[in-house]
């Protein structure tokens, strides 16, 4: 019986691969900032229609820096429980604080209506998550930071692709994370970036990625967050089929939306929303439903996943804070595959499986 996982990673014409790999062994260079890196660099940020974009090795050590290069090392950052478990990570990693604000039971990002009211002496960002590619109340977040002098780091692992209101999604806040890793809708194999508004901040995580010396001279602690000229290779052969990658998700979630109608819940239309079907989230009835039907698909050899569970306000080695939302949304959601090459006969099988008939 053939197996089908949550996801598979696109790859690339082997060819158009190998024509990088055949350019990296012609010059010698590996790594440090070498021409793929660049060539790359320069490629998604003018389809992102960014500056200050920076490739990263991969999209925690963009967050951890991130931090590091708005100076916040201590202290709380207002965060969602709702993520994967990187966005909490590197905020401890960082010796700050997670406050958990809860979220929105429409689209699952941070309630905006909760976050002046977790706000202390002690509040140093907010760190909100587009999660699965839904865009957070970016307007509302940006009024809350300006009135408590407060910065915005946006976790925009999953929201490569997706425009709000024109622009790219990645485009806001202070500064905006994102992650290629495998198994994302754009991928380097492992990857990520960080895109910057202050040019200033932008050159320090500059230095701070590459162990915050140039030549001899030594400025400022930093780490190792440079990406290799071979993941760049893997970036640069996957750009030309973006556009590929997202309409045939699309293709797959409107099929979905047609199957599974009425039998599962599903997150809110975003009007302002170019969306980038990174994921297709559904939600059941109770955990017992859920349970009950990844195991029937389990016994097709259809692995959808429990994605985010736990709820990160549970995690065992923090101080727990309640989120009820949060809490039980997590109990209860699941990603189906979803990958370009599923195909049609596939999404109709797994459907058919999920409804019970
Ligand atoms: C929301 C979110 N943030 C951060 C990360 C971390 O990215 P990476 O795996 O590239 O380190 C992920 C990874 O999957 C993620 O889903």
């Amino acid at each position: 019986m053939k197996t089908i996982y949550v996801t598979k990673s696109f790859m690339p014409p082997i060819k158009e691969y190998t024509q990088h790999i055949a350019d990296i062994f012609d010059n010698g260079i590996l790594t440090n900032q070498g021409p793929k890196v660049q060539e790359l660099q320069d490629k998604l940020s003018a389809f992102l229609e960014v500056d200050n974009f920076h490739y990263l090795s991969n999209g925690t050590i963009a967050l951890q820096l991130a931090l590091s290069a708005l100076g916040i090392n201590d202290g709380e950052i207002i965060t969602t429980p709702f993520s994967y478990v990187a966005t909490t990570s590197s905020i401890l990693w960082q010796r700050c604080k997670p406050v958990f604000v809860d979220i929105e039971p429409n689209n699952f990002t941070i309630d905006s209506d909760k976050i002046e009211s977790a706000i202390t002496d002690k509040t140093r960002a907010i760190m909100p998550v587009h999660v699965f590619g839904y865009a957070c109340a970016v307007e509302k977040i940006q009024k809350i930071a300006d009135k408590y002098n407060l910065k915005i780091i946006y976790d925009g692992a999953h929201a490569f692709g997706a425009r709000y209101k024109g622009k790219s999604l990645l485009s806001y806040g202070d500064i905006t994370t994102c992650s290629f890793h495998a198994t994302k809708l754009f991928h380097t194999v492992e990857g990520g970036a960080c895109i910057v508004r202050d040019k200033s901040v932008s050159d320090k995580l500059e230095l701070q990625k590459r162990f915050g010396h140039n030549g001899d001279t030594h400025f400022m602690l930093g780490i190792n967050g440079k990406q290799s000229e071979f993941h760049a290779a893997m970036g640069l052969a996957n750009y030309p089929y973006i556009g590929h990658c997202i309409s045939e998700r699309r293709r797959v979630s409107d099929l979905y939306d047609q199957e599974l109608s009425g039998f599962v819940s599903r997150p809110a239309h975003q009007i302002n929303l170019e969306y980038n079907y990174a994921y297709y989230p559904v939600l059941f009835k109770s955990e017992a439903q859920l349970v009950k039907t990844l195991d029937r698909l389990k016994s097709e050899n259809i692995f959808a996943r429990r994605y985010f569970y736990p709820s990160l306000n549970e995690l065992p080695y923090i101080e727990q804070q309640n989120c009820p939302i949060s809490s039980d949304i997590s109990r209860r959601i699941a990603c189906l595959p979803l990958y370009p090459d599923l195909s049609d006969t596939d999404v109709l099988r797994i459907s058919k499986i999920i409804r019970g008939r």
